[in-house]
C-alpha cells in the first residue's frame, strides 16, 4: 500500500520536491517542433509547474525560458520577436535564446549591466519533431534517452501529444495496469466473435491472466502470461521507463519501436507524449479493429477530437470529450452492449478513468490487489530513486547512463510455452528489427 506521505512525495513535481528534482535530471519532451514558427509568436508553456515561454527566432533556434522578464517581471509572453531574440515589451530589454541579455537601451550606456542579467533559460535540442527541454542543473546537459525510437529517421517517427488532467502518476499508471484492458476496453467482446491471431484474442480468452514483474536498469517490467493453445503460451510485454516513460503490448513486438511520456505540466495536468514508428506494426498504424465477421468493435476507435490550442497556460492540445461532457459517455451503448463503457475510443476511455479520479487521487485511499503488484513496485521504484539522488546525490536510473532503455520493449507475441519469461522476452527481442543495428524493417 501507499501511504498518504509517499503519495505525496510521488505526486508533486514543482521545483524543490523530491520527484520534481528526479524530473529534472532528463530531458523532457516540452512541445511539437511545429508549434513554433521562425519569428512566430512565443507560446505559453507549463512544465513541472514552472511557467515557461518557447519560441523560435529568427534564425530557427528554440528558447525555452522563465516567462518572467528578468527586469521587472513583465511576462515576456507578450514580447516581440525580433532579429536574434525576443524584447520585452516594458522597457525593451532583449534576450537570445540562452536568456542572454543582448540589449537594455532605456538604461545609459555607461550603466549598462546586460552581461550581469540573463532570463532563465533552459537548454534544448530538437528531436523526432519534438523540442525537448533539460530543466536541470547539471553545467553538462546528459545526452537524450536512449530509446529505440530515436534512432529511427525523423520522418518515419509519428508524434502525438494530448493533455489530461490529472496527475502524471495514475496517468501513467494506466500503462501499466494491464489487467484493465480486458474490461474498460474490451469487456463487450467475446473470444469466439475474434479470429484466433486477432492481437486481442488471448486478453478476452482469459481475463485475469498470470504476471512475471521485475525491477529492470531501465525501470520496472511486466509480463502478462496466458495458455494460448497446445504448448503455447501469450505473451504481453510493458515496461515502466525513468522518469514518466512507458511502453505497452499494443503492438507486434518484434515490430513496435514506441515510447509513451506522460509529462508533468504541473501537479494537476499531464500531457502524454507518444513517439512512435510509421512503418511497424503498431495500433497506431493499423485500422480500427474488426470482429472476424468484419464489423468494427465498439468503442476502439481511434479518432481524437481537439479543442482548439489556446494561448493559456495550459491551452494545448486538449481534447472536446472532457469531464464537462462526461467523455461523451453514450448509455445506450453501455446498456445494450456494444461498448462495454459506453466510451468511444481505446484513449478517451483511459482518459476518462484516470481524470475520473480527481486531479490528484491521494494514494493512500486505494486497496490494491495482487494484479496491481506492477504499480506497487514501480511507485517503490519511483521512490527509491528520488530518494536516493535527494539524500545521497545518486544519479537516478537513465540520467547519466541512457544506453539502459535500448534494450525495452513492450508488445505482444506467441511462443512455445516452457520458457522462463526473462529468455522469451531476450529470444524476440534477437530477432527484433532493430533501429540501432540498422536492421529496421517496414511491416509486411
Ligand atoms: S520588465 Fe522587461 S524590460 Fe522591464
Ligand atoms: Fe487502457
Amino acid at each position: 500500500m501507499t501511504t498518504a506521505t509517499e503519495s505525496v512525495e510521488l505526486t508533486r513535481v514543482g521545483p524543490g520536491t523530491v520527484m520534481g528534482q528526479l524530473m529534472r535530471e532528463y530531458w523532457i519532451p516540452a512541445l511539437m517542433a511545429s508549434e513554433l514558427e521562425r519569428g512566430g509568436a512565443p507560446v505559453r508553456l507549463m512544465l513541472l509547474g514552472e511557467k515557461l515561454i518557447a519560441f523560435r527566432d529568427s534564425e530557427g533556434r528554440v528558447g525555452v525560458m522563465d516567462h518572467r522578464c528578468p527586469h521587472r517581471g513583465a511576462s515576456l509572453f507578450l514580447g516581440r520577436n525580433e532579429e536574434g531574440g525576443i524584447r520585452c515589451i516594458y522597457h525593451g530589454w532583449k534576450f537570445d535564446v540562452s536568456g542572454r541579455c543582448l540589449d537594455m537601451p532605456n538604461v545609459q550606456p555607461q550603466q549598462d549591466f546586460k552581461h550581469k542579467v540573463s532570463a532563465k533559460g533552459y537548454r534544448t535540442v530538437e528531436r523526432a519533431g519534438i523540442v525537448w527541454v533539460y530543466m536541470g542543473a547539471r553545467a553538462e546537459a546528459p545526452p537524450l534517452p536512449g530509446f529505440e525510437i530515436l534512432d529511427v529517421p525523423d520522418g518515419e517517427v509519428g508524434a502525438l501529444f494530448i493533455q489530461r488532467h490529472c496527475n502524471y502518476l495514475q496517468a501513467l499508471e494506466g500503462d501499466i495496469d494491464t489487467s484493465h484492458f480486458g474490461f474498460l476496453h474490451a469487456g463487450h467482446v467475446e473470444a469466439e466473435e475474434l479470429d484466433k491471431d486477432d492481437p486481442i484474442y488471448h486478453t478476452v480468452a482469459i481475463r485475469a491472466p498470470e504476471y512475471h514483474i521485475a525491477d529492470t536498469d531501465w525501470g520496472t517490467t511486466y509480463a502478462g502470461h496466458r495458455a494460448a493453445g497446445a504448448g503455447r503460451t501469450s505473451w504481453r510485454f510493458g515496461n515502466f521507463m525513468f522518469p514518466f516513460w512507458t511502453q505497452v503490448p499494443n503492438g507486434e513486438f518484434g515490430q513496435h519501436v514506441q515510447v509513451r511520456g506522460w509529462v508533468p505540466l504541473d501537479d494537476e495536468h499531464t500531457m502524454y507524449c507518444v513517439l512512435w514508428w510509421k512503418r511497424g506494426l503498431s495500433a497506431m498504424n493499423q485500422s480500427d479493429p474488426a470482429y472476424k465477421d468484419g464489423a468494427p468493435i465498439g468503442g476502439m476507435g481511434r479518432r481524437n477530437d481537439f479543442l482548439p490550442n489556446t494561448t493559456d497556460w495550459l491551452g494545448r492540445w486538449r481534447l472536446a470529450a472532457n469531464a464537462s461532457n462526461d467523455w461523451r459517455m453514450d448509455r445506450a451503448a453501455q446498456h445494450d452492449g456494444t461498448i462495454y463503457s459506453g466510451i468511444e475510443s481505446i484513449h478517451l476511455q483511459d482518459q476518462a478513468v484516470t481524470e475520473s479520479m480527481g486531479a490528484i487521487l491521494d494514494h493512500s485511499f486505494e486497496h490494491l490487489a495482487p494484479s496491481d503488484q506492477m504499480i506497487t513496485r514501480t511507485r517503490r521504484r519511483l521512490l527509491m530513486a528520488a530518494r536516493a539522488l535527494r539524500d545521497n546525490r545518486v544519479p537516478p536510473p537513465g540520467s547519466e547512463n541512457v544506453q539502459v532503455f535500448r534494450d525495452a520493449r513492450g508488445g505482444y507475441f506467441v511462443a512455445d510455452a516452457g520458457n522462463r519469461w526473462q529468455d522469451a522476452y531476450a529470444r524476440e527481442l534477437a530477432t527484433a528489427a532493430r533501429p540501432a543495428q540498422g536492421v529496421l524493417q517496414a511491416a509486411k
